[in-house]
Protein backbone atom coordinates (compact mmCIF):
# COMPACT_ATOMS: atom_id res chain seq x y z
CA UNK A 1 0.00 0.00 0.00
CA UNK A 2 1.28 3.10 -0.92
CA UNK A 3 -0.68 5.81 0.34
CA UNK A 4 0.98 9.42 0.80
CA UNK A 5 -0.17 9.93 4.14
CA UNK A 6 2.10 7.53 5.59
CA UNK A 7 5.12 10.23 5.12
CA UNK A 8 3.49 12.14 7.74
CA UNK A 9 2.39 9.34 10.27
CA UNK A 10 4.66 10.21 12.52
CA UNK A 11 3.03 13.66 12.96
CA UNK A 12 0.11 12.30 13.03
CA UNK A 13 -0.03 9.89 15.34
CA UNK A 14 0.91 12.92 17.71
CA UNK A 15 -2.67 14.48 17.35
CA UNK A 16 -5.34 14.02 19.88
CA UNK A 17 -7.73 11.77 18.76
CA UNK A 18 -10.73 13.58 18.06
CA UNK A 19 -8.46 16.12 15.91
CA UNK A 20 -7.03 13.01 13.47
CA UNK A 21 -10.92 11.75 13.13
CA UNK A 22 -11.55 15.39 12.21
CA UNK A 23 -8.51 15.20 9.76
CA UNK A 24 -9.70 12.21 8.33
CA UNK A 25 -13.23 13.64 7.59
CA UNK A 26 -11.66 16.20 5.77
CA UNK A 27 -9.03 14.41 3.74
CA UNK A 28 -12.20 12.14 2.78
CA UNK A 29 -13.64 15.14 1.04
CA UNK A 30 -10.85 15.78 -1.09
CA UNK A 31 -11.37 13.98 -4.61
CA UNK A 32 -7.66 12.97 -4.95
CA UNK A 33 -7.66 11.75 -1.90
CA UNK A 34 -11.02 10.10 -2.27
CA UNK A 35 -9.51 8.86 -5.95
CA UNK A 36 -6.45 6.99 -4.35
CA UNK A 37 -8.59 4.97 -1.47
CA UNK A 38 -10.92 3.54 -4.00
CA UNK A 39 -7.94 2.63 -5.93
CA UNK A 40 -6.67 0.77 -3.22
CA UNK A 41 -9.98 -0.36 -2.51
CA UNK A 42 -9.85 -2.76 -5.88
CA UNK A 43 -6.12 -3.63 -5.16
CA UNK A 44 -8.18 -5.11 -1.35
CA UNK A 45 -10.91 -6.49 -3.56
CA UNK A 46 -8.63 -8.44 -5.75
CA UNK A 47 -6.46 -9.87 -3.06
CA UNK A 48 -9.24 -10.97 -0.80
CA UNK A 49 -11.37 -12.14 -3.51
CA UNK A 50 -8.10 -14.23 -4.32
CA UNK A 51 -7.49 -15.43 -0.82
CA UNK A 52 -11.23 -15.62 0.08
CA UNK A 53 -12.51 -18.00 -2.53
CA UNK A 54 -10.75 -20.82 -3.69
CA UNK A 55 -13.50 -22.87 -4.33
CA UNK A 56 -14.87 -20.39 -7.41
CA UNK A 57 -13.61 -22.20 -10.11
CA UNK A 58 -13.52 -25.73 -8.18
CA UNK A 59 -17.35 -26.05 -6.90
CA UNK A 60 -20.79 -24.81 -8.64
CA UNK A 61 -21.37 -20.97 -7.78
CA UNK A 62 -25.00 -20.71 -6.51
CA UNK A 63 -26.65 -17.90 -6.32
CA UNK A 64 -30.28 -19.12 -6.11
CA UNK A 65 -31.77 -21.75 -4.46
CA UNK A 66 -31.83 -24.70 -6.93
CA UNK A 67 -34.93 -25.07 -9.30
CA UNK A 68 -34.87 -28.49 -8.47
CA UNK A 69 -33.27 -29.79 -5.48
CA UNK A 70 -29.80 -31.16 -6.45
CA UNK A 71 -28.90 -35.13 -5.55
CA UNK A 72 -27.50 -35.75 -1.90
CA UNK A 73 -25.11 -37.89 -3.44
CA UNK A 74 -23.79 -35.13 -5.22
CA UNK A 75 -23.73 -32.63 -2.09
CA UNK A 76 -22.27 -34.64 -0.12
CA UNK A 77 -19.36 -35.64 -2.41
CA UNK A 78 -18.69 -32.03 -2.88
CA UNK A 79 -18.73 -31.39 1.23
CA UNK A 80 -16.48 -34.21 1.24
CA UNK A 81 -14.16 -32.88 -1.53
CA UNK A 82 -13.97 -29.28 0.78
CA UNK A 83 -13.72 -31.26 4.11
CA UNK A 84 -10.67 -32.65 2.74
CA UNK A 85 -8.99 -30.52 1.30
CA UNK A 86 -9.77 -28.37 4.28
CA UNK A 87 -8.83 -30.79 7.14
CA UNK A 88 -4.90 -31.61 7.01
CA UNK A 89 -3.35 -28.46 7.37
CA UNK A 90 -4.92 -28.10 10.74
CA UNK A 91 -4.31 -31.99 11.71
CA UNK A 92 -1.06 -31.60 11.33
CA UNK A 93 -0.94 -28.92 13.62
CA UNK A 94 -0.11 -25.92 11.34
CA UNK A 95 -2.88 -23.81 12.87
CA UNK A 96 -2.47 -21.48 16.19
CA UNK A 97 -5.40 -22.38 18.51
CA UNK A 98 -8.89 -22.95 15.99
CA UNK A 99 -8.94 -26.45 16.68
CA UNK A 100 -8.46 -27.81 20.09
CA UNK A 101 -8.49 -31.32 20.12
CA UNK A 102 -8.97 -32.49 16.97
CA UNK A 103 -8.26 -36.54 16.97
CA UNK A 104 -10.71 -38.33 15.04
CA UNK A 105 -11.64 -40.62 17.33
CA UNK A 106 -13.04 -37.90 19.53
CA UNK A 107 -14.24 -35.85 16.58
CA UNK A 108 -16.02 -39.22 15.40
CA UNK A 109 -17.55 -39.39 18.87
CA UNK A 110 -18.77 -36.16 19.42
CA UNK A 111 -20.59 -36.23 15.84
CA UNK A 112 -22.18 -39.49 17.03
CA UNK A 113 -23.72 -37.83 19.70
CA UNK A 114 -24.75 -34.73 17.37
CA UNK A 115 -26.55 -37.32 15.18
CA UNK A 116 -28.52 -38.35 18.29
CA UNK A 117 -29.57 -35.37 19.72
CA UNK A 118 -29.66 -32.86 15.99
CA UNK A 119 -32.88 -32.46 16.55
CA UNK A 120 -32.91 -31.33 19.86
CA UNK A 121 -33.73 -27.88 21.23
CA UNK A 122 -33.05 -26.19 25.37
CA UNK A 123 -35.78 -23.81 24.45
CA UNK A 124 -38.39 -26.42 24.75
CA UNK A 125 -37.20 -28.30 27.99
CA UNK A 126 -40.82 -30.13 28.40
CA UNK A 127 -40.05 -31.88 24.87
CA UNK A 128 -35.91 -32.29 25.11
CA UNK A 129 -35.86 -32.91 29.14
CA UNK A 130 -32.38 -34.50 28.11
CA UNK A 131 -31.30 -31.08 26.63
CA UNK A 132 -32.18 -29.26 30.38
CA UNK A 133 -29.90 -32.33 31.91
CA UNK A 134 -26.69 -31.83 29.93
CA UNK A 135 -27.21 -27.89 30.53
CA UNK A 136 -27.33 -27.74 33.99
CA UNK A 137 -24.74 -30.43 34.51
CA UNK A 138 -21.88 -28.83 32.07
CA UNK A 139 -22.98 -25.73 34.57
CA UNK A 140 -22.34 -27.80 37.59
CA UNK A 141 -18.89 -29.41 36.34
CA UNK A 142 -17.52 -26.51 34.86
CA UNK A 143 -18.22 -24.03 38.22
CA UNK A 144 -16.49 -27.49 39.96
CA UNK A 145 -13.46 -26.29 38.41
CA UNK A 146 -13.70 -22.97 38.93
CA UNK A 147 -13.40 -23.17 42.57
CA UNK A 148 -17.06 -23.66 43.37
CA UNK A 149 -17.19 -25.34 46.66
CA UNK A 150 -13.76 -24.57 47.27
CA UNK A 151 -13.71 -21.25 49.69
CA UNK A 152 -15.83 -19.49 51.68
CA UNK A 153 -19.34 -17.60 50.02
CA UNK A 154 -18.80 -20.30 46.19
CA UNK A 155 -21.10 -22.69 46.81
CA UNK A 156 -23.98 -20.20 45.19
CA UNK A 157 -21.89 -20.06 42.22
CA UNK A 158 -24.17 -20.87 39.61
CA UNK A 159 -24.68 -20.18 35.57
CA UNK A 160 -25.70 -20.76 32.00
CA UNK A 161 -24.35 -22.36 28.78
CA UNK A 162 -23.89 -20.04 25.99
CA UNK A 163 -23.11 -20.24 22.38
CA UNK A 164 -19.08 -18.93 22.37
CA UNK A 165 -16.64 -16.79 24.37
CA UNK A 166 -18.42 -13.54 22.86
CA UNK A 167 -21.74 -14.62 23.87
CA UNK A 168 -21.04 -14.97 27.70
CA UNK A 169 -19.00 -11.88 27.43
CA UNK A 170 -21.95 -10.14 26.21
CA UNK A 171 -24.16 -11.48 28.89
CA UNK A 172 -21.86 -10.78 31.49
CA UNK A 173 -21.39 -7.45 30.59
CA UNK A 174 -25.74 -6.76 29.87
CA UNK A 175 -25.38 -8.12 33.30
CA UNK A 176 -23.34 -5.84 35.21
CA UNK A 177 -25.63 -2.68 33.42
CA UNK A 178 -28.65 -4.33 34.44
CA UNK A 179 -28.00 -5.19 37.87
CA UNK A 180 -25.79 -1.54 38.15
CA UNK A 181 -28.98 0.11 36.67
CA UNK A 182 -31.40 -1.45 39.34
CA UNK A 183 -29.01 -1.79 42.82
CA UNK A 184 -27.13 1.97 42.43
CA UNK A 185 -29.45 3.59 39.43
CA UNK A 186 -26.15 4.10 37.34
CA UNK A 187 -27.40 5.35 33.89
CA UNK A 188 -23.97 5.90 32.57
CA UNK A 189 -21.88 2.51 33.05
CA UNK A 190 -18.63 1.93 32.31
CA UNK A 191 -16.08 -0.95 32.78
CA UNK A 192 -12.93 -1.30 33.19
CA UNK A 193 -10.51 -3.50 31.32
CA UNK A 194 -6.48 -3.66 29.97
CA UNK A 195 -6.10 -3.14 26.62
CA UNK A 196 -5.11 -6.97 25.83
CA UNK A 197 -9.26 -7.72 27.28
CA UNK A 198 -10.69 -9.79 24.36
CA UNK A 199 -12.34 -7.32 22.00
CA UNK A 200 -15.64 -9.12 23.13
CA UNK A 201 -15.67 -6.10 25.61
CA UNK A 202 -15.83 -3.56 22.68
CA UNK A 203 -18.67 -5.32 21.32
CA UNK A 204 -20.09 -5.45 24.52
CA UNK A 205 -19.57 -1.71 25.32
CA UNK A 206 -20.86 -0.72 21.68
CA UNK A 207 -23.86 -2.78 22.25
CA UNK A 208 -24.87 -1.96 25.58
CA UNK A 209 -23.96 1.31 25.53
CA UNK A 210 -21.16 0.86 27.70
CA UNK A 211 -18.15 3.02 28.01
CA UNK A 212 -15.23 0.83 28.62
CA UNK A 213 -11.97 2.78 29.78
CA UNK A 214 -8.72 0.95 28.74
CA UNK A 215 -6.35 0.41 30.91
CA UNK A 216 -2.43 0.14 29.88
CA UNK A 217 -0.48 -2.60 29.99
CA UNK A 218 3.16 -2.50 32.66
CA UNK A 219 6.17 -3.70 31.31
CA UNK A 220 5.41 -7.49 32.16
CA UNK A 221 2.43 -7.55 29.80
CA UNK A 222 -0.45 -7.59 32.50
CA UNK A 223 -2.87 -4.41 33.31
CA UNK A 224 -1.19 -1.99 35.30
CA UNK A 225 -3.52 -2.09 38.23
CA UNK A 226 -2.64 1.30 39.99
CA UNK A 227 -3.67 2.89 36.74
CA UNK A 228 -7.02 0.58 37.45
CA UNK A 229 -7.63 1.73 40.32
CA UNK A 230 -7.62 5.29 39.68
CA UNK A 231 -9.83 4.76 36.65
CA UNK A 232 -12.75 3.45 38.98
CA UNK A 233 -15.27 6.07 39.40
CA UNK A 234 -19.22 6.06 40.90
CA UNK A 235 -20.52 5.22 37.35
CA UNK A 236 -17.60 2.25 37.42
CA UNK A 237 -19.77 -1.25 37.54
CA UNK A 238 -17.39 -3.67 36.89
CA UNK A 239 -13.83 -4.30 36.23
CA UNK A 240 -12.61 -7.35 33.41
CA UNK A 241 -9.87 -9.34 33.67
CA UNK A 242 -8.26 -11.98 31.58
CA UNK A 243 -6.80 -15.45 32.63
CA UNK A 244 -5.17 -15.62 29.85
CA UNK A 245 -5.59 -12.53 27.29
CA UNK A 246 -5.85 -13.24 23.89
CA UNK A 247 -2.51 -11.36 22.55
CA UNK A 248 -0.10 -12.70 24.72
CA UNK A 249 -0.97 -15.66 26.47
CA UNK A 250 -0.59 -13.16 29.79
CA UNK A 251 -3.02 -13.67 33.26
CA UNK A 252 -3.54 -10.08 34.68
CA UNK A 253 -2.86 -9.38 38.45
CA UNK A 254 -6.16 -10.66 39.17
CA UNK A 255 -5.59 -11.20 42.90
CA UNK A 256 -4.68 -7.37 43.51
CA UNK A 257 -8.00 -6.03 40.89
CA UNK A 258 -10.20 -8.28 43.19
CA UNK A 259 -9.06 -6.73 46.55
CA UNK A 260 -10.27 -3.42 44.24
CA UNK A 261 -13.53 -4.86 42.94
CA UNK A 262 -13.93 -5.86 47.15
CA UNK A 263 -12.86 -2.46 47.88
CA UNK A 264 -15.29 -0.34 45.73
CA UNK A 265 -18.04 -2.48 45.63
CA UNK A 266 -17.99 -3.41 41.91
CA UNK A 267 -18.21 -6.19 39.82
CA UNK A 268 -15.12 -8.07 38.65
CA UNK A 269 -15.65 -10.58 35.41
CA UNK A 270 -12.35 -12.59 34.44
CA UNK A 271 -12.60 -13.75 30.94
CA UNK A 272 -11.07 -17.98 30.94
CA UNK A 273 -12.48 -18.04 27.52
CA UNK A 274 -8.98 -19.50 26.74
CA UNK A 275 -7.53 -20.46 30.01
CA UNK A 276 -10.57 -21.85 32.27
CA UNK A 277 -9.70 -25.31 30.99
CA UNK A 278 -5.73 -25.21 31.37
CA UNK A 279 -5.53 -23.10 34.72
CA UNK A 280 -7.17 -25.06 36.79
CA UNK A 281 -4.91 -28.25 35.47
CA UNK A 282 -1.87 -26.56 35.36
CA UNK A 283 -2.18 -25.47 38.92
CA UNK A 284 -2.99 -29.04 39.68
CA UNK A 285 0.48 -30.26 38.48
CA UNK A 286 2.52 -27.56 40.24
CA UNK A 287 2.97 -24.63 37.35
CA UNK A 288 3.22 -21.22 38.34
CA UNK A 289 -0.85 -20.63 38.49
CA UNK A 290 -1.71 -17.24 40.39
CA UNK A 291 -4.85 -16.88 41.89
CA UNK A 292 -7.72 -16.38 39.10
CA UNK A 293 -11.16 -18.18 40.53
CA UNK A 294 -14.33 -17.74 42.40
CA UNK A 295 -11.76 -18.61 45.73
CA UNK A 296 -11.01 -14.97 45.40
CA UNK A 297 -13.98 -13.61 46.80
CA UNK A 298 -13.63 -10.14 44.72
CA UNK A 299 -14.52 -12.49 41.25
CA UNK A 300 -18.52 -12.24 40.66
CA UNK A 301 -18.52 -13.66 37.32
CA UNK A 302 -16.33 -15.84 34.99
CA UNK A 303 -16.41 -16.52 30.81
CA UNK A 304 -15.10 -20.13 29.96
CA UNK A 305 -15.43 -21.59 26.55
CA UNK A 306 -15.83 -25.25 26.40
CA UNK A 307 -15.27 -25.43 22.82
CA UNK A 308 -11.77 -24.25 23.13
CA UNK A 309 -9.60 -26.53 25.56
CA UNK A 310 -12.96 -28.30 27.28
CA UNK A 311 -12.63 -29.93 23.73
CA UNK A 312 -16.17 -29.93 23.00
CA UNK A 313 -17.46 -28.98 19.02
CA UNK A 314 -17.85 -25.33 17.96
CA UNK A 315 -20.66 -23.32 19.63
CA UNK A 316 -20.85 -24.06 23.39
CA UNK A 317 -19.05 -22.16 26.14
CA UNK A 318 -20.16 -21.17 29.79
CA UNK A 319 -21.12 -17.99 31.29
CA UNK A 320 -21.00 -18.09 35.50
CA UNK A 321 -22.17 -15.87 38.30
CA UNK A 322 -21.42 -16.11 41.99
CA UNK A 323 -24.71 -16.27 42.92
CA UNK A 324 -28.19 -16.29 41.03
CA UNK A 325 -28.92 -12.93 42.37
CA UNK A 326 -26.81 -11.37 39.85
CA UNK A 327 -27.64 -14.30 37.52
CA UNK A 328 -30.97 -13.25 37.08
CA UNK A 329 -30.14 -10.02 35.63
CA UNK A 330 -28.99 -12.13 32.45
CA UNK A 331 -32.64 -13.46 31.82
CA UNK A 332 -34.65 -12.35 29.46
CA UNK A 333 -38.67 -12.87 30.40
CA UNK A 334 -41.89 -11.62 28.80
CA UNK A 335 -45.34 -11.87 30.89
CA UNK A 336 -47.72 -10.32 28.22
CA UNK A 337 -46.83 -11.67 24.61
CA UNK A 338 -50.13 -13.07 23.08
CA UNK A 339 -47.60 -16.13 22.11
CA UNK A 340 -47.48 -17.05 25.67
CA UNK A 341 -45.41 -16.84 28.66
CA UNK A 342 -42.11 -16.70 27.33
CA UNK A 343 -38.33 -17.07 29.37
CA UNK A 344 -35.13 -17.39 28.02
CA UNK A 345 -31.56 -17.51 29.33
CA UNK A 346 -29.43 -16.33 27.15
CA UNK A 347 -29.14 -14.00 23.71
CA UNK A 348 -30.89 -16.57 20.70
CA UNK A 349 -34.13 -18.15 21.22
CA UNK A 350 -33.90 -21.64 19.71
CA UNK A 351 -30.69 -23.11 20.12
CA UNK A 352 -28.92 -26.47 19.18
CA UNK A 353 -29.49 -28.96 21.69
CA UNK A 354 -26.67 -30.95 20.01
CA UNK A 355 -24.26 -28.74 20.63
CA UNK A 356 -24.57 -28.93 24.50
CA UNK A 357 -25.17 -32.82 24.40
CA UNK A 358 -22.14 -32.68 22.63
CA UNK A 359 -20.03 -30.54 24.97
CA UNK A 360 -21.60 -32.41 28.15
CA UNK A 361 -20.59 -35.89 26.42
CA UNK A 362 -16.99 -33.73 25.68
CA UNK A 363 -16.72 -33.10 29.49
CA UNK A 364 -18.06 -36.69 30.55
CA UNK A 365 -15.25 -38.69 28.19
CA UNK A 366 -12.43 -36.61 28.91
CA UNK A 367 -12.85 -36.90 32.82
CA UNK A 368 -10.31 -35.16 35.34
CA UNK A 369 -7.71 -37.33 34.23
CA UNK A 370 -8.25 -36.80 30.26
CA UNK A 371 -7.46 -32.76 30.92
CA UNK A 372 -4.28 -33.09 33.08
CA UNK A 373 -2.79 -35.31 30.64
CA UNK A 374 -3.96 -32.92 28.00
CA UNK A 375 -2.75 -30.11 30.05
CA UNK A 376 1.02 -31.58 30.82
CA UNK A 377 0.91 -32.29 26.97
CA UNK A 378 0.16 -29.17 25.75
CA UNK A 379 2.77 -27.40 28.72
CA UNK A 380 5.72 -29.83 27.78
CA UNK A 381 5.53 -28.79 24.26
CA UNK A 382 4.87 -25.32 25.32
CA UNK A 383 8.08 -25.20 27.42
CA UNK A 384 10.32 -26.52 24.18
CA UNK A 385 9.32 -23.77 22.44
CA UNK A 386 9.58 -21.26 23.97
CA UNK A 387 13.23 -22.31 24.85
CA UNK A 388 13.67 -22.38 21.19
CA UNK A 389 12.18 -19.00 20.02
CA UNK A 390 15.01 -18.07 23.49
CA UNK A 391 17.66 -19.32 21.44
CA UNK A 392 16.93 -17.56 18.34
CA UNK A 393 18.73 -13.82 18.68
CA UNK A 394 16.55 -11.84 16.72
CA UNK A 395 13.43 -13.05 18.67
CA UNK A 396 11.53 -12.53 22.00
CA UNK A 397 8.68 -13.46 23.77
CA UNK A 398 6.83 -10.87 25.04
CA UNK A 399 5.87 -11.32 28.89
CA UNK A 400 6.19 -15.20 31.00
CA UNK A 401 3.15 -17.16 29.29
CA UNK A 402 2.26 -20.20 30.08
CA UNK A 403 0.79 -21.91 26.41
CA UNK A 404 0.08 -18.80 24.27
CA UNK A 405 3.38 -17.36 22.95
CA UNK A 406 3.60 -13.86 21.43
CA UNK A 407 7.33 -13.28 20.34
CA UNK A 408 8.13 -10.02 18.63
CA UNK A 409 11.79 -8.76 16.79
CA UNK A 410 13.53 -5.91 17.44
CA UNK A 411 16.04 -5.96 14.20
CA UNK A 412 13.45 -7.98 11.66
CA UNK A 413 10.44 -6.91 10.59
CA UNK A 414 8.02 -9.80 12.03
CA UNK A 415 5.23 -9.57 9.79
CA UNK A 416 8.01 -10.53 7.06
CA UNK A 417 8.61 -13.52 9.53
CA UNK A 418 4.86 -14.05 9.65
CA UNK A 419 4.80 -13.81 5.49
CA UNK A 420 7.18 -16.63 5.30
CA UNK A 421 6.22 -18.99 8.05
CA UNK A 422 2.36 -18.34 6.00
CA UNK A 423 4.65 -20.05 3.08
CA UNK A 424 5.59 -22.54 5.10
CA UNK A 425 1.81 -23.53 5.60
CA UNK A 426 1.60 -22.26 9.55
CA UNK A 427 -1.53 -20.20 10.68
CA UNK A 428 -0.63 -17.87 12.51
CA UNK A 429 -1.45 -14.95 14.75
CA UNK A 430 -0.42 -11.37 13.76
CA UNK A 431 -0.88 -8.98 16.46
CA UNK A 432 -0.18 -5.24 16.74
CA UNK A 433 0.44 -2.58 19.51
CA UNK A 434 3.52 -4.18 19.59
CA UNK A 435 4.28 -5.76 16.32
CA UNK A 436 4.32 -9.11 16.92
CA UNK A 437 3.24 -12.93 16.56
CA UNK A 438 1.62 -15.64 18.62
CA UNK A 439 0.77 -19.45 18.58
CA UNK A 440 -1.52 -20.47 20.80
CA UNK A 441 -0.72 -24.33 21.45
CA UNK A 442 -3.18 -26.63 21.48
CA UNK A 443 -3.55 -30.76 21.34
CA UNK A 444 -2.93 -30.44 17.91
CA UNK A 445 0.86 -29.08 18.58
CA UNK A 446 1.54 -31.79 20.67
CA UNK A 447 1.93 -34.60 18.25
CA UNK A 448 5.10 -35.85 18.09
CA UNK A 449 8.00 -33.28 15.89
CA UNK A 450 5.40 -30.83 15.60
CA UNK A 451 7.25 -28.30 17.88
CA UNK A 452 10.75 -29.33 15.98
CA UNK A 453 8.92 -28.48 12.55
CA UNK A 454 7.67 -25.08 14.20
CA UNK A 455 10.86 -23.99 15.06
CA UNK A 456 13.25 -25.37 11.82
CA UNK A 457 10.50 -23.37 9.57
CA UNK A 458 10.54 -20.51 12.20
CA UNK A 459 14.84 -20.53 11.66
CA UNK A 460 14.91 -20.68 8.27
CA UNK A 461 11.81 -18.00 7.91
CA UNK A 462 14.14 -15.56 9.90
CA UNK A 463 16.68 -16.62 7.37
CA UNK A 464 14.70 -16.17 4.88
CA UNK A 465 13.77 -12.39 5.56
CA UNK A 466 17.27 -11.75 6.47
CA UNK A 467 18.33 -12.64 3.13
CA UNK A 468 15.48 -10.41 1.33
CA UNK A 469 14.26 -8.02 3.96
CA UNK A 470 11.27 -6.24 2.20
CA UNK A 471 10.84 -8.78 0.22
CA UNK A 472 7.46 -9.92 0.72
CA UNK A 473 4.21 -10.78 -1.44
CA UNK A 474 2.22 -11.66 1.34
CA UNK A 475 -0.14 -9.71 4.02
CA UNK A 476 2.97 -7.94 5.81
CA UNK A 477 2.43 -5.00 3.95
CA UNK A 478 -1.39 -4.67 5.02
CA UNK A 479 -0.76 -5.53 8.62
CA UNK A 480 1.84 -2.76 8.59
CA UNK A 481 -0.12 -0.01 7.35
CA UNK A 482 -3.53 -1.48 9.30
CA UNK A 483 -0.89 -1.04 12.46
CA UNK A 484 0.38 2.03 11.52
CA UNK A 485 -1.73 3.93 9.64
CA UNK A 486 -3.37 7.06 11.91
CA UNK A 487 -6.87 6.84 10.46
CA UNK A 488 -8.77 4.37 12.47
CA UNK A 489 -11.65 4.90 10.32
CA UNK A 490 -9.84 3.88 7.29
CA UNK A 491 -8.76 0.82 8.62
CA UNK A 492 -12.27 0.31 9.93
CA UNK A 493 -13.80 0.49 6.56
CA UNK A 494 -11.38 -1.53 4.93
CA UNK A 495 -12.35 -4.18 7.84
CA UNK A 496 -15.97 -3.57 6.64
CA UNK A 497 -15.00 -4.02 3.46
CA UNK A 498 -13.76 -7.43 3.68
CA UNK A 499 -16.70 -8.50 5.38
CA UNK A 500 -18.57 -7.51 2.47
CA UNK A 501 -16.06 -9.69 0.16
CA UNK A 502 -16.99 -13.10 2.71
CA UNK A 503 -20.90 -12.66 1.34
CA UNK A 504 -20.29 -12.08 -2.20
CA UNK A 505 -20.99 -15.24 -3.92
C1 LIG B 1 -9.52 -14.58 25.96
C2 LIG B 1 -10.65 -14.74 24.98
N1 LIG B 1 -11.88 -14.30 25.32
C3 LIG B 1 -12.92 -14.41 24.49
C4 LIG B 1 -12.79 -14.98 23.25
C5 LIG B 1 -13.98 -15.05 22.32
O1 LIG B 1 -14.34 -16.35 22.09
P1 LIG B 1 -15.28 -16.77 20.84
O2 LIG B 1 -14.43 -16.64 19.62
O3 LIG B 1 -15.65 -18.17 21.18
O4 LIG B 1 -16.44 -15.89 20.79
C6 LIG B 1 -11.54 -15.46 22.86
C7 LIG B 1 -11.35 -16.07 21.55
O5 LIG B 1 -10.26 -16.41 21.15
C8 LIG B 1 -10.44 -15.32 23.75
O6 LIG B 1 -9.22 -15.72 23.41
Amino acid sequence: MSLDIEKYEKILRRLPKPILRWVEKRLKKIPKFRAMIEAEDEKLRETLDHSLKPYREVFSRNFEIPKEGISKDQILSDMKKMNELETPRWQQGYVSGGIYHGDPSHIDFLNEVYTLHSQSNPLHSDLFPSATKFEAEIVSMVAGILGKGQALDTDKVCGTVTSGGTESILLAMKTYRDHARMKRGITRPEIIAATTAHVAFDKAADFFGLKLVKIPLGADYKMNVAIAKKAVNRNTIAIVASAPAFPHGVIDPIESLSAIALEKGIGLHVDCCLGGFVLPFAEKLGAPVPPFDFRLKGVTSISIDTHKYGYAAKGTSVCLYRNEELRHHQFFTATDWPGGLYFSPTLAGSRPGALSAACWASLMATGEKGYLEATQAILNTAEKIKSGIRSIPELKILGEPLWIIAFASDTLNIYEVLDQMTKRQWNLNGLHHPESVHIALTLRHTQPGIAEKFLADLKESIEAVKANPGLTNGMAPVYGMASSLPFRGLVSDLLKKTLDAIYRV
